[in-house]
């Protein structure tokens, strides 16, 4: 083990997961800062509502990787303060988890606050902007839609690059090591793919049936609140769905990923086909209680 340290926030979420994971590989000393006991490293506990706890986690740590909780309330708006914090303690690289997103969001939106946050820092630092997650169909917001076995989304036949989490955590800790990558990363996965073709790279990865219907706005937002989200969370999402399906929200493909790891990201196929080596069954079997 190296003596290079490093926080990964959101250590038991989609991509922090994967971070930390790839930051042990590296043999650094990782510092899991999140409420509940993450997967890999060693756990720090950190909650965004307790400034108390940002401290202990930060301190003599040489690097950090932000995501913004959006689904915990106030957590976005106290973002550029855990930074401030973070850099204080001595930490002197930032990998801020972004959006793609922030090209069409208010100004004054959190989003925008935090990499300009990050910009005022006495750190080096990158942004990652990466385009929707794969990951949103077996562990995230649709994942009952694929346990269901049809998405039912507002995107029309609109395409988007969504992108393997894999792909993002990878950039991540090449942009966490001393002398990686920095700046604005804007990040996809390497096809744009409708729905149609993301639900035949399910089903055919996960060896179950998924199917594609574009609905409405309205409808989405009523099936995505009986899956458990909250409405303004569906109208959230259904927006920036319909504007996909409209052709508004165009995502050119982005080589950087190619560029950092020296390899092609994942594709949706290769997405699916892991996501059910690693669970041992699809996601429909998992609703059986198999
Ligand atoms: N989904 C997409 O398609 C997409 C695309 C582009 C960008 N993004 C961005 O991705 C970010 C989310 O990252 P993610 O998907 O990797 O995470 P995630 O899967 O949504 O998980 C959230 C993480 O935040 C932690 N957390 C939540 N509330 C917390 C609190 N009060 N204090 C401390 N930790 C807290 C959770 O850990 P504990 O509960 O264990 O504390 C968990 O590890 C968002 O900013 C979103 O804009 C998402």
């Amino acid at each position: 083990m190296t003596d290079y340290a490093v926080v990964v926030t959101g250590a038991t979420g989609k991509t922090g997961q994967h971070v930390a994971a790839g930051a042990v590989a590296r043999g650094w000393q990782v510092r899991s800062a999140t409420r509940s006991a993450p997967p890999h490293g060693d756990w720090f506990p950190l909650d965004w509502d307790d400034e108390s706890t940002w401290a202990p986690v930060f301190a003599g740590c040489d690097a950090a990787y932000v995501i913004i909780p959006f689904n915990h309330p106030g957590a976005a708006e106290r973002t550029p303060r855990l930074m401030e914090v973070a850099a204080s303690c001595g930490v002197r690289r930032i990998v801020l988890l972004s959006s793609l997103d922030v090209d069409s969001a208010e100004p004054d939106s959190p989003l925008r606050a935090a990499e300009a946050a990050v910009g005022r820092l006495p750190v080096r630092s990158a942004i990652l902007r990466p385009t929707w997650f794969l990951d949103n169909f077996t562990t995230g917001s649709f994942r009952g839609m694929t346990q269901a076995g049809e998405l039912r989304l507002p995107a029309g036949d609109g395409r988007i690059p969504q992108i393997d989490v894999r792909d993002v955590a990878d950039v991540a800790v090449a942009a966490l090591a001393d002398g990686g990558p920095e700046g604005v990363l804007p990040l996809t996965g390497p096809e744009e793919l409708d729905h149609h073709q993301v639900a035949a790279a399910l089903s055919e990865g996960l060896g179950r049936r998924v199917t594609y219907t574009s609905v409405p706005v309205e409808e989405f937002v009523q099936v995505l609140t009986t899956h458990g989200f909250s409405r303004e969370y569906g109208v959230f999402l259904g927006a920036a769905l319909a504007e996909v399906a409209a052709g508004r929200l165009r995502i050119p493909v982005a080589g950087t990923v190619e560029r950092v790891t020296g390899r092609p990201g994942r594709t949706a196929l290769e997405f699916a086909r892991h996501h059910a080596s690693v669970t041992g069954h699809s996601p429909l079997r998992d609703d059986a209680g198999a």
